[in-house]
Protein backbone atom coordinates (compact mmCIF):
# COMPACT_ATOMS: atom_id res chain seq x y z
CA UNK A 1 0.00 0.00 0.00
CA UNK A 2 1.11 3.52 -1.05
CA UNK A 3 2.19 5.95 2.20
CA UNK A 4 -0.67 8.35 0.76
CA UNK A 5 -3.19 5.45 1.10
CA UNK A 6 -2.44 4.47 4.26
CA UNK A 7 -2.70 7.90 5.62
CA UNK A 8 -5.94 8.25 3.96
CA UNK A 9 -6.99 4.63 5.77
CA UNK A 10 -5.73 5.58 9.18
CA UNK A 11 -7.75 9.30 8.64
CA UNK A 12 -10.85 7.32 7.83
CA UNK A 13 -10.64 5.14 10.83
CA UNK A 14 -10.20 8.29 13.48
CA UNK A 15 -13.21 9.70 11.54
CA UNK A 16 -15.06 6.41 11.83
CA UNK A 17 -14.12 5.61 15.78
CA UNK A 18 -14.86 9.29 16.71
CA UNK A 19 -18.15 9.09 14.86
CA UNK A 20 -19.06 5.88 17.04
CA UNK A 21 -17.94 7.60 20.09
CA UNK A 22 -20.79 7.08 22.52
CA UNK A 23 -21.36 10.04 24.90
CA UNK A 24 -20.95 8.65 28.48
CA UNK A 25 -22.72 11.03 31.22
CA UNK A 26 -22.71 10.29 35.10
CA UNK A 27 -25.46 12.16 37.21
CA UNK A 28 -24.35 12.42 40.38
CA UNK A 29 -26.94 13.71 43.46
CA UNK A 30 -25.55 14.45 46.34
CA UNK A 31 -27.75 14.47 50.17
CA UNK A 32 -31.54 14.52 50.57
CA UNK A 33 -31.68 14.35 46.70
CA UNK A 34 -33.34 10.61 46.96
CA UNK A 35 -36.47 12.60 48.36
CA UNK A 36 -37.46 14.59 45.44
CA UNK A 37 -41.12 14.39 44.76
CA UNK A 38 -41.96 14.15 48.11
CA UNK A 39 -39.21 16.62 49.94
CA UNK A 40 -40.64 20.15 50.11
CA UNK A 41 -42.47 20.13 46.87
CA UNK A 42 -42.93 23.70 47.18
CA UNK A 43 -38.84 23.95 46.27
CA UNK A 44 -38.22 20.93 44.45
CA UNK A 45 -41.29 19.74 42.92
CA UNK A 46 -43.52 17.11 42.76
CA UNK A 47 -41.61 14.60 40.56
CA UNK A 48 -39.44 11.66 42.08
CA UNK A 49 -35.86 11.59 40.60
CA UNK A 50 -36.24 7.88 39.34
CA UNK A 51 -39.27 8.92 37.09
CA UNK A 52 -37.44 11.94 36.08
CA UNK A 53 -34.42 9.85 35.01
CA UNK A 54 -35.86 7.28 33.06
CA UNK A 55 -37.65 10.36 30.63
CA UNK A 56 -33.96 11.47 30.77
CA UNK A 57 -32.91 8.30 29.02
CA UNK A 58 -35.65 8.08 26.63
CA UNK A 59 -35.14 11.78 25.35
CA UNK A 60 -31.39 11.06 24.85
CA UNK A 61 -30.88 7.82 23.61
CA UNK A 62 -27.69 8.28 22.28
CA UNK A 63 -25.99 9.01 25.59
CA UNK A 64 -25.22 6.43 27.79
CA UNK A 65 -25.86 7.75 31.38
CA UNK A 66 -25.10 6.41 35.01
CA UNK A 67 -26.48 7.71 38.04
CA UNK A 68 -25.69 7.71 41.93
CA UNK A 69 -26.93 9.19 44.64
CA UNK A 70 -25.48 9.25 48.15
CA UNK A 71 -25.92 11.09 51.38
CA UNK A 72 -22.53 10.40 52.41
CA UNK A 73 -19.93 12.77 51.37
CA UNK A 74 -16.84 10.71 50.89
CA UNK A 75 -19.23 8.28 48.81
CA UNK A 76 -19.39 11.41 46.79
CA UNK A 77 -15.47 12.06 46.29
CA UNK A 78 -15.09 8.17 45.48
CA UNK A 79 -18.07 8.71 42.48
CA UNK A 80 -16.01 11.66 41.49
CA UNK A 81 -12.16 9.71 40.99
CA UNK A 82 -13.67 6.98 39.29
CA UNK A 83 -15.12 8.85 36.46
CA UNK A 84 -11.38 9.81 35.32
CA UNK A 85 -11.62 8.32 31.47
CA UNK A 86 -14.17 7.04 32.07
CA UNK A 87 -17.21 9.56 31.36
CA UNK A 88 -17.29 13.06 28.96
CA UNK A 89 -19.08 14.95 31.66
CA UNK A 90 -20.62 14.62 34.92
CA UNK A 91 -23.67 16.54 36.28
CA UNK A 92 -23.49 16.94 39.72
CA UNK A 93 -25.86 18.28 42.39
CA UNK A 94 -23.79 18.23 45.23
CA UNK A 95 -27.22 19.44 47.26
CA UNK A 96 -26.27 21.10 51.08
CA UNK A 97 -22.86 19.91 50.13
CA UNK A 98 -22.14 22.64 47.75
CA UNK A 99 -22.47 24.83 50.51
CA UNK A 100 -20.00 23.59 52.63
CA UNK A 101 -17.66 20.73 50.98
CA UNK A 102 -13.87 21.97 50.41
CA UNK A 103 -13.56 17.99 50.09
CA UNK A 104 -15.96 17.66 47.01
CA UNK A 105 -15.00 20.70 45.42
CA UNK A 106 -11.10 19.42 45.30
CA UNK A 107 -12.14 16.13 44.06
CA UNK A 108 -13.69 18.03 41.36
CA UNK A 109 -10.68 20.06 40.47
CA UNK A 110 -8.83 16.83 40.76
CA UNK A 111 -10.58 14.97 37.61
CA UNK A 112 -10.25 15.70 33.88
CA UNK A 113 -14.01 15.06 33.28
CA UNK A 114 -15.67 18.46 32.97
CA UNK A 115 -18.10 18.70 35.88
CA UNK A 116 -21.34 21.00 35.19
CA UNK A 117 -22.63 21.87 39.08
CA UNK A 118 -27.21 21.92 38.89
CA UNK A 119 -29.85 22.67 41.35
CA UNK A 120 -33.55 22.21 41.38
CA UNK A 121 -34.05 25.32 43.03
CA UNK A 122 -32.58 28.66 42.17
CA UNK A 123 -30.28 29.38 45.28
CA UNK A 124 -29.77 32.62 44.39
CA UNK A 125 -33.38 33.03 45.28
CA UNK A 126 -33.30 32.20 48.87
CA UNK A 127 -31.02 32.16 52.24
CA UNK A 128 -27.77 33.37 51.94
CA UNK A 129 -26.00 30.54 53.06
CA UNK A 130 -26.86 28.74 49.60
CA UNK A 131 -25.69 31.94 47.78
CA UNK A 132 -21.72 29.79 48.65
CA UNK A 133 -20.87 27.62 46.35
CA UNK A 134 -17.34 25.51 46.72
CA UNK A 135 -18.08 23.79 43.48
CA UNK A 136 -18.63 27.13 41.38
CA UNK A 137 -15.43 28.07 41.39
CA UNK A 138 -14.11 24.45 39.45
CA UNK A 139 -17.34 23.74 37.35
CA UNK A 140 -17.26 24.35 34.27
CA UNK A 141 -20.84 26.16 34.96
CA UNK A 142 -24.05 26.58 36.94
CA UNK A 143 -27.03 25.75 36.14
CA UNK A 144 -29.63 26.52 39.03
CA UNK A 145 -33.54 27.32 39.45
CA UNK A 146 -35.12 25.57 36.63
CA UNK A 147 -36.47 22.65 38.90
CA UNK A 148 -35.27 19.13 37.01
CA UNK A 149 -35.16 20.82 33.79
CA UNK A 150 -31.66 22.22 35.12
CA UNK A 151 -30.41 18.61 34.72
CA UNK A 152 -31.24 18.94 30.96
CA UNK A 153 -29.74 21.75 30.35
CA UNK A 154 -26.32 20.45 31.77
CA UNK A 155 -26.67 17.66 29.42
CA UNK A 156 -28.05 20.14 26.74
CA UNK A 157 -24.48 21.77 27.62
CA UNK A 158 -22.32 18.54 26.89
CA UNK A 159 -23.90 17.76 23.48
CA UNK A 160 -23.55 20.71 22.25
CA UNK A 161 -19.42 20.40 22.05
C1 LIG B 1 -30.21 22.01 46.01
C2 LIG B 1 -30.05 23.33 46.75
C3 LIG B 1 -29.28 23.13 48.03
O1 LIG B 1 -29.13 24.36 48.71
C4 LIG B 1 -30.02 22.16 48.94
O2 LIG B 1 -29.29 21.93 50.11
C5 LIG B 1 -30.38 20.90 48.26
C6 LIG B 1 -30.85 20.94 46.88
C7 LIG B 1 -31.09 22.15 44.75
O3 LIG B 1 -31.06 21.26 43.92
O4 LIG B 1 -31.82 23.15 44.61
O5 LIG B 1 -30.37 19.84 48.86
O6 LIG B 1 -28.94 21.56 45.58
Amino acid sequence: MRNADKNTAFAERIIFAKKEHIMKILILNGPNLNLVGSRQTDIYGSENFDTFLQKIKKRYPEIDFDYHQSNIEGELIDHLHATRGKYDGVVLNAGAYTHTSVAIADAVAAIDVPVVEVHISNVYRREDFRQISFIAPVARGTISGFGLQSYLLAIESFSME
